[in-house]
């Protein structure tokens, strides 16, 4: 006899036991450098505040072509390029942000439509920089369950277009760039053992981009004098959040994964002040050399800053296979998130073949665009001849 429960079971879940590996890993940042002493230049600021108070040296600006769903695409194609993933075996795209183009439609969507990933479901999270994280979190989930076997996270943003200008002591802090990595679903245990994923609604004030539905711009005219969609921080309350969050949810998502800290190799997280990672440094009583930063060349990159530093620890040499590391984000929200990886891939090795398909289809979007809208026009118009027939034919 069938049992109540199996009967329940959504036919797309398997009973089998995945794991989610991360297999690939790409990034995409603006040529345009902006350094210290280019915003010395337009705001009451210098080289010297910029990198004691926060370590930043330089960061990245988009230029007028580039956008969040740019620098995603490019992310993600990089990280696609070093696994066997084709884009029409992708079954779910995430894209992280809180500079999107659009509210809607995602920019998950143009991420999908361009790499033709035409299996995948797109959204995006709204979860500032713990986003990447949240991302990573949901579809690690959806391939445990069997749901699903190939997901794309991606970390995404063009802060450079939100920064208020008139206010120093953020303006110095953003720069934009993208992240990605590919998740796939292997039976091998490994890959991401556990995650955290928290909220604190009562801090929403303390760092936020309003827009034009925001009461507080609805209700006060004109429009101009207020500051919609910029960045306002509240720096000291946001500090004060970030420097006990850190080490505490670092500490939580190892116990999670049934590890201790001397079974990490090393902790990425969110880049946001040199002096919030010394300060998680001391909680943890580990070095400051096990905290990856690169936070002096790229500033805070929000929802891509963590996939960002990913790519350059691996690139570093600073992560090999069998490693344990963790992931750690906080902000906007207030938002916290973490996790343990156990890194299973050594040294990818590009499929030319296959990065040769996919290019090829890469190449192919604007025909495709054209060939879907064809399609569209094509079923509309065969219904409508279809409904006018008598039933009965
Ligand atoms: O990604 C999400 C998470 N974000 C974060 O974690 C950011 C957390 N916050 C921070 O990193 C820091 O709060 C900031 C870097 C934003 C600010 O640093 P701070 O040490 O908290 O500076 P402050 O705002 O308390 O300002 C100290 C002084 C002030 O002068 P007075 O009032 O003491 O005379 C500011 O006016 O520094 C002044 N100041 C600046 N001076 C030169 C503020 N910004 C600047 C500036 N250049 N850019």
């Amino acid at each position: 006899m069938v049992k109540m429960a199996e009967l329940n079971r959504p036919s797309t879940v398997t009973p089998h036991r995945y794991y989610a590996h991360i297999t690939g890993w790409g990034m995409c940042v603006p040529e345009h450098i902006f350094s210290n002493a280019d915003l010395s230049a337009i705001l009451e600021t210098n080289d010297e505040w910029i990198r004691t108070r926060t370590g930043i040296q330089e960061r990245r600006f988009a230029d007028e072509d580039q956008t969040t769903s740019t620098l995603a695409l490019k992310a993600a194609q990089q990280a696609l390029s070093l696994t066997d993933v084709l884009p029409s075996e992708i079954d779910l795209i995430i894209v992280a942000t809180c500079t999107p183009e659009n509210i809607f439609p995602a920019t998950a969507v143009f991420v999908q439509h361009w790499l033709g990933a035409n299996q995948a479901g797109a959204f995006d999270i709204s979860a500032a920089c713990s986003g990447f994280l949240y991302g990573l979190n949901i579809a690690t989930q959806a391939i445990r369950s069997g749901s699903i076997k190939v997901a794309l996270i991606i970390g995404a943003e063009t802060l450079s277009r939100v920064i208020n200008w008139e206010d120093r002591g953020t303006a110095i802090l953003f720069g934009d760039g993208a992240g990605a990595v590919v998740l796939e679903a292997r039976e091998e245990e490994g890959g991401i053992i556990s995650t955290l994923v928290r909220a604190d609604g009562s801090g929403h004030d303390f760092l936020k981009i309003l827009t034009h539905n925001h009461p507080e711009i609805r209700s006060k005219a004109p429009f101009s004098d207020l500051k919609i969609h910029k960045v306002y921080m509240s720096g000291g309350d946001v500090f004060k959040f970030a420097s006990r969050i850190l080490g505490e949810a670092v500490r939580e998502v190892i116990d999670r994964a049934k590890m201790s800290l001397e079974d990490i190799r090393l902790i990425i997280p969110h880049q946001a002040n040199a002096r919030i990672l010394q300060a998680a440094a001391r909680s943890l009583n580990v070095p400051e050399s096990l905290l990856m930063s690169n936070l002096e060349r790229y500033g805070n990159t929000s929802a891509a800053s963590i996939p960002l530093a990913l790519c350059e620890a691996v690139r570093e040499g600073r992560i090999a296979a069998g490693d344990n590391i963790v992931l750690v984000g906080f902000g906007g929200g207030l938002t916290w998130a973490a996790a343990v990886v156990k890194w299973m891939v050594g040294e990818p090795a590009v499929d030319r073949r296959k990065e040769g398909r996919r290019r090829a289809g890469y190449a192919l979007v604007k025909v495709r665009t054209r060939w879907y809208r064809v399609a569209r026009f094509g079923r509309w118009f065969l219904q409508r001849i279809l409904r006018r027939r008598p039933l009965d034919e």
